[in-house]
């Protein structure tokens, strides 16, 4: 089934206004890309900016709280994100599951809350180097993704994005052969978990060390429907030859 591919970037704790320009030039490129889509996740102190920046263009949050409102001091909202100018969010990312405890239930009601406020929503899984290396990463992971799945998910607002932790950051892309193979699980998870259907339709991302010169080889594996990048989204020089490899 063709999927069409989606290529999107997290800012992580980068970027200041002045870094704004390269949201514009990545806007401007991905305008003569009508086949692929695109987004880059930036700190909520960005989003509203960074929406007027690139008006047309997805921008998107890197987390959100599970509750509509309260006392929930530091935290963001979905209708905060929308508000700001958001369209999708990441949720899950294994930086904040490691950093804050984040377990697979906050992640679903995460992910639903997003939902819920009409965002789309990237919900990420990945396993660490000692699960990969005992040969339990594919248990692991597809756990860990049915897990973190909300209860209804409107057809096309969810995508899952697969990054094995140790290849977040490192340089230590993962194989093609390691690739190919988790997001075909994940896929079949996915099938079992919610349907063929839902399991059809749902774009699998793959993130970890992305860069231009493996994307091609990366964005053409089977199950692969797009890539969440992080420190090479963070210029458009970076992310614009990503890009230019989906499309
Ligand atoms: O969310 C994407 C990120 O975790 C991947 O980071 O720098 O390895 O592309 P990076």
């Amino acid at each position: 089934m063709a999927r069409r591919k989606l290529i999107a970037g997290n800012w992580k704790m980068h970027g200041i206004a002045g870094d704004l320009g390269e949201i514009t030039r990545i806007s401007m490129a991905s305008e003569t890309l009508s086949d692929i889509d695109t987004a880059i996740c930036v700190p909520a102190t960005l989003i509203e900016r960074a929406s007027e920046a690139a008006p047309g263009f997805v921008i998107g949050g890197q987390d959100v709280h599970a509750e509509p409102r309260g006392a929930f001091t530091g935290s963001i909202s979905a209708a905060m994100l929308v508000d700001a100018g958001a369209e999708t969010v990441i949720v899950g990312h294994s930086e904040r599951r490691e950093a804050f405890g984040e377990t697979d239930a906050q992640v679903a009601a995460k992910a639903a809350a997003a939902l819920a406020a009409g965002l789309d929503v990237i919900v990420c899984c990945g396993e660490s180097l000692d699960v990969r290396e005992a040969g339990n990463a594919l248990e692991t992971v597809g756990k860990q993704i049915v897990a973190s799945l909300p209860g209804e998910i409107p057809e096309g607002k969810l995508s899952v994005a697969y990054e094995p932790i140790w290849a977040i950051g490192t340089g230590k892309v993962a194989g093609p052969d390691e690739i190919r193979e988790m997001h075909a699980h994940l896929r079949g998870e996915l099938g079992k978990a919610r349907g063929e259907t839902f399991a059809n339709e749902t774009k699998i991302l793959y993130g970890g060390s992305v860069k231009g010169e493996n994307a091609g080889d990366i964005l053409h594996l089977d199950h692969v429907d797009g890539a969440l990048v992080g420190g090479a989204s963070l210029t458009a020089d970076q992310f614009i030859p990503i890009m230019n490899a989906a499309a």
